[in-house]
């Protein structure tokens, strides 16, 4: 809302009586009650934060804390608040009280929201990722859903189309499996932010995990409904997870990718065999095998065909590739395409940058995972540890899917000879997939301003023993 004016808190206090008008704030937006006070449901109570922030009610308050309340606040929004005086709540119930419990091995890129990845080294011990260490990407409080009462509503923009099932009903709908990673659109985030500074979480190389998912396949949910594919529509999946102006988090697809029978894209409610954990989405999610994480809407609420793209800010400003020359006060968002599958990447996972490396009979061994968006196999995953003077090709462990519908990542393992009397090596991994696509060298040509796509070669420094 940066069209809005700025006020200071002295501005609101000024308003604090249904005489001189009722002013608000919540969070940063300012909002001018007046005409509501009388209609409010918990009478003049309303008038203890007239002039003032209603974050502390709202907190001890939480029935607040609902889509129809925030929409109904934003329709009195009149502007908002300088940050400087903004009220902090910390002593009261915060909407992270209700965060379910982690594994501590995950660690956090940030707390709340919450965002973790495992170590590197376990993540390549299982080629299906165990969900303690399976990375949680959170832009929102995690909800609280009862799935007694949990209902998916899906809808046809311009027709009187609508369903809603509830998770029972979706149960007893043909039950698909598809194993596939998901990736978060930052992976490996860092590698770029260390080439030259990047805006987001300062993900490793661990913000990628593969699961087998269950559930209902999209297609045949809207196909039920009678929806025909149509190249030029979307669908937008949101969540339950609201923003404090009641926006969900969402984002969208193409009609195509979910029509598609190979594309297998899923209404899940089980990961690896057991219904879906709260920090993935309980008690229903969207699979959308190959393509960037954040399209893989947690915690669904609201499926819509539509002739537009969702206009969240998660799909409209964010999660969008741009030229390295393009900075902060450049940027135009709309010129970007909004990124749907992934390009090819790999890492190495074990040894980690900077271990003794025991070299036996001349070799080391090296282990990592590849994956390539779009359903794309990896054919190959060469590696060096000479500067690319010579290169060996890594022994690969894949599952048996059909072209095009690679969704699962790849484990490789590799032995590689390294030169008598050297005390260190740097090793180099980069993938190959069944395009011939292969990964950029360097990230001094693919950096963004945003550190995503961030998929040149993975470089290893590591010490010698022997
Ligand atoms: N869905 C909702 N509702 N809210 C979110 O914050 N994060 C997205 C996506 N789906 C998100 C969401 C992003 S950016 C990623 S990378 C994946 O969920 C992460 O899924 P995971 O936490 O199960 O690993």
């Amino acid at each position: 809302r940066s069209d809005l004016p700025t006020y200071r808190m002295t501005d609101v206090q000024q308003h604090n009586s249904p005489e001189k008008g009722v002013w608000i704030t919540y969070g940063i937006g300012v909002y001018d009650i007046t005409k509501f006070v009388p209609q409010h449901p918990g009478g003049d109570k309303i008038l203890l934060g007239a002039g003032s922030s209603v974050d502390p009610f709202w907190r001890t308050y939480q029935q607040h804390n609902t889509k129809q309340v925030l929409e109904l606040l934003e329709t009195f929004r009149i502007g908002n608040l300088n940050p400087e005086d903004e009220v902090g709540t910390k002593d009261l119930d915060s909407p992270w009280a209700n965060e379910p419990k982690r594994h501590p091995v995950l660690k956090p890129a940030a707390e709340t929201p919450f965002n973790a990845e495992p170590p590197l080294d376990i993540l390549v011990q299982k080629f299906i990722t165990p969900v303690e260490f399976f990375y949680v990407r959170n832009h929102l409080p995690v909800p609280v859903i009862d799935e007694k009462s949990y209902e998916l509503e899906i809808e046809v923009e311009g027709s009187e189309k609508t369903l809603t099932l509830s998770l029972d009903e979706l149960k007893k709908m043909p039950k698909y499996s598809v194993t596939a990673a998901i990736q978060c659109g930052g992976n490996r985030r860092s590698d770029m932010h260390a080439v030259k500074p990047v805006k987001g979480l300062s993900w490793g190389a661990a913000a990628i995990g593969n699961a087998t998912w269950s559930g209902v396949r999209l297609r045949d949910v809207l196909k039920s409904m009678g929806v025909e594919n149509d190249e030029n529509k979307h669908v937008i999946l949101e969540g339950h997870d609201l923003d404090p102006t009641a926006a969900p988090y969402a984002a969208s697809i193409p009609l195509y990718k979910a029509m598609d029978e190979r594309g297998d894209v899923l209404l899940a409610y089980e990961m690896n065999g057991k219904p879906l954990t709260r920090d993935h989405g309980y008690p229903v999610r969207a699979i959308v095998p190959g393509v960037v994480g954040s399209r893989n809407v947690k915690w669904l609420a609201r499926v819509v065909v539509s002739d537009k793209e969702s206009d969240s800010h998660w799909q409209q400003k964010d999660y969008k590739g741009f030229s390295p020359s393009t900075d902060w006060d450049t940027v135009d968002f709309s010129k970007s395409p909004a990124i749907q599958n992934l390009p090819v990447t790999s890492a190495i996972c074990q040894p980690q940058p900077g271990e003794k490396v025991k070299v036996v009979d001349g070799f080391i061994t090296a282990r990592g995972y590849a994956w390539s968006g779009g359903g794309n196999k990896i054919v190959r995953v060469d590696i060096t540890a000479d500067g690319g003077k010579s290169w060996h090709v890594a022994e690969l462990e894949q599952s048996d899917a059909h072209p095009g519908r690679h969704y699962s990542w790849t484990l490789w393992t590799i032995k590689i000879p390294v030169e008598e009397g050297k005390q260190e090596v740097e090793i180099w991994a980069k993938a190959v997939d069944s395009n011939y696509n292969c990964q950029p060298e360097t990230f001094e040509n693919t950096w963004n301003l945003r550190g995503v796509l961030s998929n040149a070669y993975h470089r290893v420094k590591v010490s010698l023993v022997r």
